[in-house]
């Protein structure tokens, strides 16, 4: 990996010691410089102090960039909106673990290797018989992607470049065979295997709805509208899950273990599970008539209650992925014969409200991938819990090439990050009867 450059510096002086430390600057491609705070412990004496993360960056990247003011996603540095527009899921995959688009040959390779994975090993068919038929669907994801690691032994070499290469085309391949699955083993339908001659997402939605007692039956606007989906959600910089699949990386385990975690963190309804909880704010709201109490009910801090599919930790402007899922929300219900979607009309005006309230303006919060998501996958026929799979299908893509590229940077070492103690100080224990 490239060096970044070392542009100027930042000096820090520590007041209460009189002591000063000169920390280099780095430069990206693009982004802020980064105060490069490596020697700041062994010079001072002191860490810094940032829950979150928010103001840390952990690694040295070279695949995605978001300009958060602007509204800007780079996917190695082509910009979010024409891959949508003109590229497929499967060459965006490529671009992402390769750093560049392919050329008609390395494509046409690229396909056969993820094609060639598709199906599962025969014994995880009995490994849904362990779940309630009623279990959320990302339990079956986390239990089945960690357990892909005893199935593939050799992917414990994660020093053997080949190993890893063919891990990563196994996880994208098989990743929708396994969340077709888990939505089959919930509504008791028999699991249908993969077909290698449909597209990447055509494949996903065939194994998803057909069952063997119907001719399948294909519709381009939907498969175009679902690797849209794919392209949109396949990677996203050094986000929470994308985070932890590096920290559990860090540790040198095996892959499917690393994309098991990151599966586990996207769960949560701040991450990956808010396009579940958008539907369920829009179906609680249930009307126009309850939108404004609904806003000022999130405006008040006792509530707790927060606009779902609204604020980004990064994007202080408009999601550019949401701009898109609104576009192509109106294609889907278009195609489908949905001319009058309630849920859409109570998203538009809960957007429209919000975004001209003062709270949600002066704190820069605007509309996030999620809050459109949903309301298309409902229409697709999706069921709610499903939601937050679709996405985690979409980011493996993401995050076994960030963990790549992390096993590959010299500069990697174990993530362990430093803390602020205010527990108790040093003291001697008492036996239970001297206790007060
Ligand atoms: N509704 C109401 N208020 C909000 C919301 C929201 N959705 N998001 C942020 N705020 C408020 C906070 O309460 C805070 O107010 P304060 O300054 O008065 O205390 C202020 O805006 C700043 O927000 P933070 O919590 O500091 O923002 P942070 O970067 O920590 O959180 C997050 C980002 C988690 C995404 C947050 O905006 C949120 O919970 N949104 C709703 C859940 C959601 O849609 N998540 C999906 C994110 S995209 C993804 O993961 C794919």
């Amino acid at each position: 990996m490239d060096k970044p450059i070392h542009a100027n510096h930042i000096t820090i002086s520590v007041s209460n010691t009189n002591r000063s430390v000169s920390l280099p600057l780095l430069e990206g491609t693009l982004g802020p410089q980064v105060a490069d705070i490596r020697k700041l412990h062994n010079e001072t004496g002191i860490f810094t102090f940032d829950p979150g993360y928010g103001e840390t960056a952990s690694c040295e990247s070279k695949i995605t960039y978001i300009d958060g003011d602007a509204g800007v996603l780079l996917y190695r540095g082509y910009p979010i909106e024409q891959l949508a527009e003109k590229s497929t899921f499967l060459e965006v995959a490529y671009l992402l673990l390769n750093g560049e688009l392919p050329n008609e040959a390395q494509f046409e390779m690229f396909t056969a290797h993820i094609t060639r994975h598709t199906m599962l090993h025969e014994q995880f068919r009995r490994f849904w018989e362990g779940f309630r038929r009623d279990a959320h669907p990302m339990a079956a994801l986390c239990g089945v992607v960690g357990a892909m690691s005893a199935f593939y032994p050799e992917s414990v070499n994660i020093s053997d470049a080949h190993e890893r290469e063919v891990s990563a085309y196994r996880l994208i391949a098989k990743i929708p065979t396994i969340t077709a699955w888990a939505y089959k083993y919930s509504v008791g339908q028999p699991f249908m295997y993969p077909r290698n001659d449909l597209s990447y997402a055509e494949n996903f939605l065939y194994m998803f709805k057909a069952v063997p007692t119907e001719q399948y039956k294909k519709n381009p606007t939907l498969e175009r509208a679902m690797d849209r989906i794919l392209i949109l959600h396949a990677d996203h910089e050094q986000n929470a899950s994308t985070s932890t699949v590096r920290l559990a990386g860090s540790t040198g385990a095996n892959p499917f273990a690393c994309i098991a975690a990151g599966i586990a963190a996207l769960w949560g309804p701040a991450h990956g599970g808010a396009n579940e909880a958008v539907l369920r704010m829009l179906a609680e709201i249930g009307d126009k008539k309850n939108i404004k109490p609904f806003i000022e009910e999130v405006k008040d801090k006792n509530s707790h209650t927060k606009l779902m599919g609204f604020g980004h930790r990064v994007y202080k402007n408009y999601d550019p992925r949401a701009k898109i899922l609104q576009r192509t929300c109106y294609e889907v219900l278009g195609e489908l014969g949905i001319k009058h979607e309630p849920l859409l009309e109570l998203a538009m005006e809960l957007e429209k409200i919000a975004l001209e309230d003062d709270y949600f303006v002066s704190r820069k919060l605007y509309p996030n991938v999620d809050f459109y998501s949903g309301i298309i996958l409902k229409a697709m026929g999706f069921p709610t819990t499903m939601f937050t799979p679709l996405f985690a299908l979409a980011r493996t893509t993401g995050w076994i090439t960030q963990w790549m590229e992390m096993i590959e940077d010299p500069q990697q070492r174990i993530g362990r990050p430093r803390q602020l103690y205010t527990g108790a100080p040093r003291r001697d224990y008492t036996p239970i009867n001297e206790r007060p």
